[in-house]
């Protein structure tokens, strides 16, 4: 029995890589794909996230449009990053699936109420502003989530939008906090192992000349996405930050990391959006994540291009 997700979403490049990983593995059935503001608004989110589908030839994969802004905070975006478009790196052409009338957060409440419980895991790969609302707007639906494999966060990295804070936590930090708080078993990918998801030339390369149309499009995108970082870091490549979810999900012992207890900073002056994470156990705070660190590098990228090659 595949195993049934919803990726919540706002794509940027990374975003779209996870999700062609995602519809390329016959291990996972895609219930829905849910779009937030985060990298760029959410008219563009929610348009690339339909770009994507038809790019990876999977048109019957419904897009929802979620909450155009944070529960309480001003938009920050990150086209710095992603680009205009979120999706800069490559053309794609208008798309001809259409966003569901649903909003995305009633499509959460209502697939969480009619399947089994316990049998969807949510990921969410953008802020967490779709997920909180959900669980404000019909709080029966928490304890019927199998799980939430996120990116997002970092401890030992740092931050990569604020010196403390990693993107998708400081965007909407009331809503990471309302979500590490829900008791929902949570699989944190944080920048502490997306940093060494890096992609190498000759994987991109090996990409670029895939003989389908979705291989290409992987090579455009990390050319793009990878100067941020390059720029910043001194990075040798582009950081696969979403993708490690779906990776997680396939095959988690590529990964490795610790249960432990992490609290997210919503009023500090300088830490806003900074996830604390009690690695040395020091506090007397319940784990409530298993926060990763690690990652089979070689084995992730085998398996992106494994699974991206399946793809049109
Ligand atoms: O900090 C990295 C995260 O922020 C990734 O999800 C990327 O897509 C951006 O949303
Ligand atoms: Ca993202």
């Amino acid at each position: 029995m595949a195993q049934k997700i919803i990726i919540d979403t706002d794509p940027g490049q990374d975003d779209a890589v996870a999700i062609l990983l995602a519809l390329a593995s016959n291990e996972l059935q895609v219930l829905g794909i849910t779009a937030v503001a985060g990298n760029v608004p959410l008219a563009q989110t929610q348009l690339n996230a339909r770009k994507i589908v038809e790019l990876a030839g999977r048109p019957d994969v419904p897009v929802f449009a979620g909450c155009e802004r944070p529960l309480s905070r001003n938009l920050v975006t990150a086209e710095h990053v992603h680009g205009k478009t979120g999706l800069d790196g490559i053309e794609l052409p208008e798309p001809a699936v259409q966003v569901q009338a649903e909003h995305g957060v009633d499509f959460i409440v209502r697939t969480l109420r009619e399947e089994d419980a316990g049998s969807v895991t949510l990921v969410p790969i953008g802020p967490l502003t779709n997920i909180a609302e959900a669980f404000r707007r019909a709080p029966d639906i928490i304890e019927r989530v199998q799980q939430i494999v996120l990116m997002g966060g970092a401890y030992f990295e740092v931050g990569n939008i604020t010196p403390a804070a990693e993107f998708n936590i400081y965007v909407d930090p009331e809503a990471a906090a309302e979500v590490f708080a829900s008791g929902i078993p949570l699989v944190v990918l944080p920048l502490d192992v997306t940093h060494s998801a890096l992609t190498s030339a000759d994987w991109v390369k090996h990409m670029a000349a895939l003989p389908n149309r979705c291989g290409p499009a992987v090579a455009g995108w990390t050319d793009f996405f990878e100067r941020f970082d390059k720029e910043k870091y001194g990075s040798l490549g582009a950081p696969l930050h979403d993708p490690c979810t779906i990776a997680w999900i396939l095959q988690p012992d590529l990964f490795k990391g610790r249960h432990i207890n992490v609290e997210i900073e919503t009023t500090g002056r300088f830490t806003t959006g900074m996830t604390v994470a009690d690695w040395w156990r020091v506090s007397d705070r319940a784990p409530n994540a298993l926060f990763l660190r690690e990652v089979d590098r070689d084995g992730l990228f085998a398996l992106l291009s494994d699974r991206i090659a399946r793809l049109p």
